[in-house]
């Protein structure tokens, strides 16, 4: 059975785009098969993963229509294992629309990937706008579970911290009662700076181990080089460290499922 995770922060520019694709790349270099559902209207994952002519369906039908079956919407990748439901800037226009629908609108998404998801993907990762919006919503409605990237190189990247482990519990309560936060990963940590060591030592004394990922992703100028490439930085630059912490990630996270603490 496979799991969905969702990868959740409203804050932009911590690295949820970046940890949804090279996770999702990582793992399918262990021989998992991946789903990235981009649930972000900026369509960032999707032009990483996707080339954009190729694009007819997508998950703007998914949320406007019951017509459309899933498999029109599921396109593969560069990346062997690797599969894509992506966005489309139109799916902006429909919030409107969708939040008029609340609350039976958050369970559109869950209803049409969820069980095609299960059973044909070990891991589906869905990457959310930096918001509370419908769409971050809807996509905590569809997951088992939630990783929240947080930046290591602010003294602010623990604002929203509680807001999104808040809407996990009420997401949790309410509709999704096996919702849970799986870890937060710690993003851009330069050990060279006070501030790194600073936010990492805070985050380590504030939260219990099985809260945090052991990998922390150090900063990298590869991810952005990779990014204007279009390509994983697993692709890109295999031997930077910015791959090495991501293989590390995944492999922490094939621990967390296999040792069954995931679930
Ligand atoms: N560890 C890192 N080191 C350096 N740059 C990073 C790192 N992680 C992400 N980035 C870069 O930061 C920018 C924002 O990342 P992104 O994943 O798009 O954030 P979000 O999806 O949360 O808005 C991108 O240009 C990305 O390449
Ligand atoms: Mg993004």
């Amino acid at each position: 059975m496979g799991a969905i995770i969702a990868i959740c922060n409203n804050k932009g520019g911590v690295g949820k785009t970046t940890l949804t694709v090279n996770l999702g790349h990582a793992l399918a270099n262990r021989g998992k098969k991946v789903l990235i559902v981009d649930n972000d209207a900026q369509c960032n994952a999707s032009s990483l993963l996707v080339e954009p002519d190729v694009i007819s369906d997508s998950i703007y039908e998914l949320y406007e229509s019951d017509e459309t079956p899933i498999e029109r919407c599921v396109y593969p990748t560069a990346y062997d294992g690797l599969f894509v439901i992506p966005n489309s800037e139109e799916t902006a226009a429909l919030e409107i629309s969708l939040n008029k629908g609340i609350p039976a609108t958050y369970l559109r998404l869950r209803n049409r990937i969820r069980e095609y998801a299960i059973k044909n993907f070990d891991f589906t990762f869905i990457d959310t706008p930096p918001n509370w919006g419908f769409f971050v919503l809807s996509s905590l409605h569809a997951a088992d579970c939630v990783i929240v990237p947080i930046l290591c190189s602010s003294r602010f990247s623990m604002e929203g911290l509680t807001r999104a482990l808040e809407l996990i519990e009420g997401v949790r309560q309410r509709e999704n009662p096996d919702l849970r936060l799986l870890r937060l990963v710690v993003n851009n940590v330069d050990k060279r700076t006070a501030i790194s060591r600073v936010v990492t030592d805070k985050l380590r004394r504030l939260f219990d181990e099985d809260v945090l990922f052991k990998t922390s992703i150090p900063t990298n100028t590869q991810f952005s080089q990779a990014e204007m490439e279009g390509k994983s930085i697993i692709r890109f630059s295999p031997r930077s460290v910015g791959a090495k912490y991501y293989r590390n990630l995944a492999t922490e996270f094939l621990e967390i499922f296999e040792d069954g603490t995931a679930s």
